[in-house]
């Protein structure tokens, strides 16, 4: 029962870039999109400065095009995202609210955007990157700083009455080895459960680099959330790497790549409830690597033009 899904590429770094089209018109590309995957997330089309870029106005038509999309083509979609720190409206981050308000804008933005969508959704990603590197609340993110921690249990309840089949998720990148960043989920996702909070399931969305070494603990990562009952998932997997000059990775590097790949895949196979395998973006050509991070790339399983990295043969040969 495990989904194998893919980030699809609109908004967010295209913005700049020569592509804005947010759910890309190009027909090679959904045709591997439908051929490929069955689960598709929008990488940004969910998130609240596109989905809801005034106060009072909401923009639904990229992300209606994708779960229409997943629909005709026996796809589930993963949601993604309801509380945040980073890719909100200007007029939310920098508007002057009262506590009361910023509750009731929360509030009313889950259950209209949860509530859309009910029944379609298999998985959303309610709290997104809510710690630091050292387990500490990330202060940057507006609905933490100004209303606590408390509002993070709010956010899963108003989801769950919005969508009451959908499963909802912790979401978060540097978890995928132990450290206090994973003391910190692990602590929170007991006292949630504890609390009866509908939270179902804990992700590590595995971007990651070549320079920081291969994530060969991340089974026993997700094994300490399976062991609480929750799911687990990998939501963003990509592998980026230090390109050479000339911008050609070698085949060693591709090799190792490869690897990456299949340890992230190999530790979800372990571990019972991890039933969702997400990569962010399937070819190099909308992928958002390059834009964030200089001098590395090439972190997808395909090149700009669909052709199969190394990585794409060994994920298909492990499944
Ligand atoms: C990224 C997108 O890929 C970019 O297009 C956008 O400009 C910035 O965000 N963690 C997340 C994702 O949860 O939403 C981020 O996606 C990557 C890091």
């Amino acid at each position: 029962d495990l989904r194998i899904g893919t980030a699809v590429a609109g908004g967010g770094h295209h913005v700049d870039q020569p592509y804005p089209d947010p759910f890309p018109n190009d027909r090679p590309y959904r045709r591997v999109l439908a051929k490929e995957f069955n689960s598709v997330s929008p990488e940004n089309q969910m998130k609240w400065e596109f989905i809801h870029p005034e106060r009072t106005k909401y923009n639904f038509g990229p992300a209606d095009a994708i779960v229409r999309f997943a629909r005709a083509n026996g796809q589930v979609v993963r949601g993604h995202t309801l509380l945040w720190h980073s890719q909100n409206p200007t007029w939310l981050s920098e508007g002057t609210f009262t506590k009361a308000e910023l509750r009731q804008i929360l509030k009313s933005h889950i259950f209209t955007v949860v509530g859309r969508y009910r029944g379609q959704i298999q998985q959303w990603d309610v709290a997104n990157e809510i710690f630091n590197e050292n387990g500490e609340y990330r202060q940057e993110n507006i609905w933490i700083r100004e209303l606590g921690p408390g509002i993070v249990a709010d956010a899963f309840r108003w989801a769950h009455q919005a969508d009451p089949r959908a499963q909802l998720f912790l979401n978060d990148y540097g978890v995928e080895w132990p450290g206090v960043k994973v003391d910190a989920y692990e602590t929170l996702a007991k006292q949630l459960l504890a609390a009866r909070v509908p939270l179902h399931g804990f992700a590590s969305q595995a971007h990651l680099s070549m320079r920081y070494g291969a994530p060969d603990q991340l089974a026993g990562v997700l094994q300490r959330f399976d062991d609480l009952g929750l799911k687990t998932a990998i939501t963003e997997l990509d592998v980026r790497m230090d390109l050479p000059e000339g911008g050609v990775p070698t085949a060693e590097q591709l090799a190792t790549q490869a690897s990456y790949y299949k340890t992230v895949l190999d530790a979800c196979l372990a571990v019972d409830d991890c039933n969702s395998f997400t990569i962010w973006g399937f070819t190099d050509k909308y992928s958002w690597v390059p834009v964030f991070f200089p001098a590395e790339g090439a972190a997808t399983v395909m090149w700009d033009d669909f052709t199969k990295k190394p990585a794409y043969y060994t994920l298909r040969d492990t499944l």
